[in-house]
């Protein structure tokens, strides 16, 4: 695992799109897993607007949502699919056979894992992963407890990530479950890119990058992954 500091969100962002754009030039058939949330949504604009600015070719680009709130579905503003589907697929035209996420309203939601689990079995592991990371340590919906070795699952969601995803909505949305790609797709993928900014990041960042390596602090999975980078504005890496 490697730490990377930059100045601001701005800084930290354009990097994360670059490191796609160079990927996709290098692999035009890349599969990237981006999480939905604050921290990754401007790297997902400067991205759009790299690949279009420079012409990209990327037709060949595969992206597999991370996770989802259940019991949302596309048009719910705040939720994980609204988010890829105004930041990546509609700027970039997306063709249907180019992503892949969790319909969180399938009645049965170990279908719609196993579905997940198959695409990136078939694709092939993961090329990039994009994730942040929440208050309790958890990536994605990987809640503390979840095995490194998860694969797709739905999971109770942990009392203060419920409270935290109140931010993403306006009117009053049950956050009850999540359902969620796991850490052992995150431990087999190519490069992982853990992103954090903002101050009240900095206590999540340490115990991360310097607290014990454990399913009971899941962004600690970062320390063991051979190709790990936790990228951190100034405010989020002051206590590391
Ligand atoms: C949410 C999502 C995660 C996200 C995290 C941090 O609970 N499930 O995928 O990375 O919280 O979100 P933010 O970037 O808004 O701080």
């Amino acid at each position: 695992m490697e730490l990377i500091r930059f100045k601001d969100h701005a800084q930290l962002s354009g990097y994360v799109a670059g490191e796609v754009v160079t990927a996709l030039q290098k692999k035009p058939s890349l599969t990237i897993c981006l999480a939905s949330g604050h921290t990754p949504a401007l790297a997902c604009e400067l991205l759009v607007e790299q690949l279009l600015q420079q012409q990209v070719n990327y037709s060949g680009l595969f992206l597999l949502g991370l996770d989802e709130w259940v019991g949302l579905g596309a048009e719910t503003e705040g939720g994980c699919q609204h988010f890829f589907r105004k930041k990546l697929v509609e700027p970039l035209q997306l063709r249907e056979t180019q992503y892949h996420f969790f319909n969180a309203l399938n009645s049965s939601l170990e279908q719609e894992c196993a579905g997940m689990d198959a695409v990136i079995a078939q694709r092939g592991p993961i090329d990039i992963m994009i994730v942040g990371i929440g208050m309790n340590g958890h990536i994605g919906f990987n809640e503390p407890g979840t095995p490194f070795t998860s694969l797709s699952h739905s999971i109770q969601l942990a009392e203060i990530t419920k409270t935290i995803g109140k931010k993403y909505f306006t009117g009053n949305v049950p956050l009850e479950k999540g359902i969620t790609i796991g850490l052992g797709h995150l431990m087999n993928s190519h490069t992982v890119y853990l992103m954090a900014n903002g101050a009240q990041k900095a206590g999540v960042i340490q115990q991360a990058v310097t607290g014990p390596v454990s399913p009971s602090f899941p962004a600690s999975i970062m320390q063991i992954h051979g190709n790990g980078f936790v990228l951190v504005d100034e405010e989020a890496g002051t206590l590391v």
